[in-house]
């Protein structure tokens, strides 16, 4: 079993206020979203306060070196290498952070927890169930941390969502609606790279933005039981890709519920139309990334009447106390990463977390692959979700 190390004490490295030494912290992929992650390292435990670890930003990997070695001095990353295994096998490392295409998710987070580092891996978790199902086995058998970077779900809104439907605020949940629309892939001559070619991503936009919203519905309602699926590729892309542009996925939940997720990355107009409704049998929550400063919450009572509230985040409605003293001041895409890795570094300091875990990238992984099937067959079709062995 791989071991949670101490923090590698460096005698002359940075620390905390409180004199703990720092997290040493690795990443590989210094694409676009390895940019995003890297400023998240520098904002969360400053933002976040004394559970979340100080951090060192030691070493940043890219198969194409002039890309790292660019993120490294934008952010203040100590070295630049175009070798990947010299950051999950460097003893001196705590955590190794995994920014690259879909199908090097599996092998780099395998490689990370067998030589003992925490891990956080974007999503979704892998190319295809085998392989998620790989890195979940080696997670449970470490006692590292092993998150997926659904960062949508740590979003103050999500959280303060959840905790209003377990209150019973909405009633028992009846149905779910969400939906993932953007339209960077609706040129066929988009450059997509790496992701119009199923083999490297596992799909095409039921995967890249599908797998937020089936997380998202997995949070706030529970597991899916079964699918049915339109799977379409809408746009004639120029070279040809073999991938999907147009997710339309029914689902039923295992706890009665039912709903529909709406995914793709080629419709035009919507920039990040990520959205949802929770509807309960006494009313509903509705969310949309656009307006994502703000949430309504819409009651029926048959004593104090009908209630419709549009609550801003950091106001009266989901706490955003780190961030913001004032609700409307409003927190960015960013801050989403700096929660969500926030999370992810209380875990490697052993710090109870709310981070999404490599089982739920699977769960979501697993939805995915029954709709693909579900798509080829024209049925519903059923989730695979036994435990891996
Ligand atoms: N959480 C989110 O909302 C979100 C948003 C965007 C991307 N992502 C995910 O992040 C990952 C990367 O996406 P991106 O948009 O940054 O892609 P990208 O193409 O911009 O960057 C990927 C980087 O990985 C590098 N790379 C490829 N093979 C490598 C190897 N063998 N060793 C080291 N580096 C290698 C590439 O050179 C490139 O710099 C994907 O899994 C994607 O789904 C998540």
């Amino acid at each position: 079993m791989a071991q949670r190390q101490e923090y590698n004490v460096m005698e002359n490295g940075p620390r905390a206020t409180d004199g703990r030494a720092a997290l040493r912290v690795g990443l590989i992929g210094a694409g676009y979203i390895g940019g995003v992650h890297s400023s998240a390292y520098l904002a969360a435990p400053g933002v976040l306060g004394d559970d979340v670890p100080a951090v060192e930003l030691v070493r940043i990997a890219d198969v194409e070196l002039a890309r790292a070695a660019e993120l490294a001095k934008r952010w203040g990353w100590s070295e630049a290498t175009d070798d990947w295994r010299s950051v999950t096998r460097d003893p001196n490392l705590d955590a190794v952070d995994i920014c690259v295409p879909n199908f090097l998710h599996a092998e780099i987070a395998i490689d990370a927890l067998a030589h003992g580092k925490h891990v956080v891996c974007e999503k979704p978790l892998t190319s295809g169930v085998e392989g998620g199902e790989e890195m979940a086995r080696a997670a449970r058998d470490s006692d590292l941390a092993a998150q997926v970077a659904f960062y949508y779900r740590t979003w103050p809104v999500m959280s303060w969502a959840k905790e209003q439907i377990e209150r019973g605020r909405i009633g028992r949940v009846r149905y779910f609606r969400g939906r993932m629309f953007q339209d960077y892939a609706s040129d066929p001559a988009a450059p997509l790279g790496w992701r119009a070619q199923s083999d490297a991503a596992g799909g095409g936009a039921i995967g890249d933005l599908g797998s937020h919203v089936i997380d998202l519905a997995h949070y706030l309602v529970g597991p899916i039981a079964e699918v049915v699926c339109d799977l379409r590729s809408d746009v004639a892309r120029v070279p040809p890709a073999d991938v999907d542009d147009v997710a339309t996925i029914m689902a039923r939940f295992e706890n009665g519920a039912s709903g529909v997720l709406e995914v793709s990355w080629a419709m035009p107009g919507h920039k990040c139309d990520l959205g949802f409704e929770v509807v309960g049998e006494r009313g509903s929550i509705k969310f949309e990334w656009e307006n994502s400063n703000e949430v309504r919450i819409a009651t029926v009572d048959a004593d104090s009447g009908d209630c419709d509230e549009r609550l801003l985040i950091g106001g009266a409605g989901p706490s955003a106390d780190a961030f913001v003293a004032v609700g409307g001041q409003g927190l960015g895409y960013r801050d989403g990463f700096a929660i969500g890795i926030g999370e992810f570094l209380k875990a490697c300091a052993g710090r109870p977390s709310t981070g999404p875990t490599f089982a739920d990238g699977l769960a979501a992984l697993r939805v995915a692959a029954a709709a693909t099937e579900s798509a080829e067959h024209g049925r519903w079709t059923a989730v695979r979700s036994q435990e891996p062995k």
